[in-house]
């Protein structure tokens, strides 16, 4: 996979691991449109870039409409899309017996149907452009790990987890590569995500709890710098890996889930014409 000369969409490029991503895509020679909720982090993040080769879009990825539109802008402006880095993303740290209606519809609205509404706008215009493309979805290692990680928050990284996996396989006949991005703590802004919840699902919300706040801007000042996570995550499209795992130390609690997994099997006889395995083969 070569960058240089092609075009990129960043969702949630205004901070964190998004613009870390711009900034390893500029520097390997690729046009880049980020795509954020927050215009004055967009401005921000324009000024420091200081680069004519990427452009600010306003976008609330939970937006269908939007994202339409700010693709239309994007391409207008930089040329067709064939790289998408669906990485927007927000937290709500509590579980899921203290979340209401309205916490559900945020989470899920930003981190599942965002992806959705990226692989439904974008997909379509990489295949027809016939010159093939990447999409990378930002999961985490809450898309594998739940123990302490906040329950909506798992169920939207899981399900992009699978998605990405099945998408992978439709998406690889028209040489469009997708890989999950699983990062563990990132260097980033990501506590502050109540300043970006919309009004309209605010009613049910718990307060803010800004000593709990406090206390995970200093816990994110310890995660990866976005930087080394880009470098990663663009060394692994150009190997095709599905997993970009950037943080290496998660590799043996990972390990201990699949056998905690497997030890659930039990060696109950073979159930004649009954394989399911033929099925899934199948599918493949
Ligand atoms: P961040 O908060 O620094 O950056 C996320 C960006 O997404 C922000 O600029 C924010 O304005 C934007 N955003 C939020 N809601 C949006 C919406 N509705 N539409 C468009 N843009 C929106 O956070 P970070 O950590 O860089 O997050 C990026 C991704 O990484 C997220 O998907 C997150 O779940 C994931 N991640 C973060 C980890 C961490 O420790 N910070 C660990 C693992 C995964």
């Amino acid at each position: 996979l070569n960058f240089d000369g092609r075009t990129a969409f960043v969702t949630g490029g205004a901070n964190g691991i998004g613009l870390g991503l711009t900034r390893a895509l500029l520097a390997r020679g690729a046009k880049v449109a980020i795509a954020d909720i927050r215009e004055d982090a967009i401005e921000a993040a324009l000024r420091t870039l200081d680069n004519q080769h990427v452009i600010g879009i306003p976008l609330d990825v939970a937006s269908r409409g939007g994202f339409a539109d700010a693709a239309e802008e994007a391409e207008r402006a930089l040329g067709p899309v064939s790289l998408l880095f669906n990485n927007a993303g927000i937290n709500l740290f509590q579980t899921i017996d203290e979340s209401s209606y309205d916490d559900w519809d945020w989470v899920m609205g930003v981190n599942l149907h965002g992806v959705i509404n990226g692989v439904m706008t974008f997909a379509p215009r990489i295949k027809a452009t016939g010159l093939g493309g990447y999409i990378v979805n930002t999961a985490s290692m809450a898309s594998f790990l739940c123990g302490g990680a906040p329950g909506i928050y798992n169920t939207t990284k899981f399900a992009v987890r699978g998605m990405s996996e099945s998408l992978r396989y439709s998406l690889a006949p028209h040489n469009i590569g997708v890989s999950v991005l699983c990062p563990g703590l990132v260097k980033s802004h990501i506590y502050a995500s109540d300043e970006v919840r919309p009004a309209t699902l605010s009613d049910n919300a718990k307060p803010v709890d800004s000593t709990a706040v406090a206390r995970l801007a200093q816990i994110h000042e310890f995660g990866m710098e976005p930087d080394v996570i880009a470098a990663r995550t663009l060394d692994a499209m150009q190997e095709n890996r599905f997993h970009i795992f950037p943080h290496p130390e998660f590799e043996d609690e990972l390990r201990t889930v699949f056998d905690e997994i497997l030890a659930d099997f039990r060696p109950y006889p073979a159930d004649a014409g009954h394989d399911q395995r033929v099925g899934f083969e199948k599918m493949r």
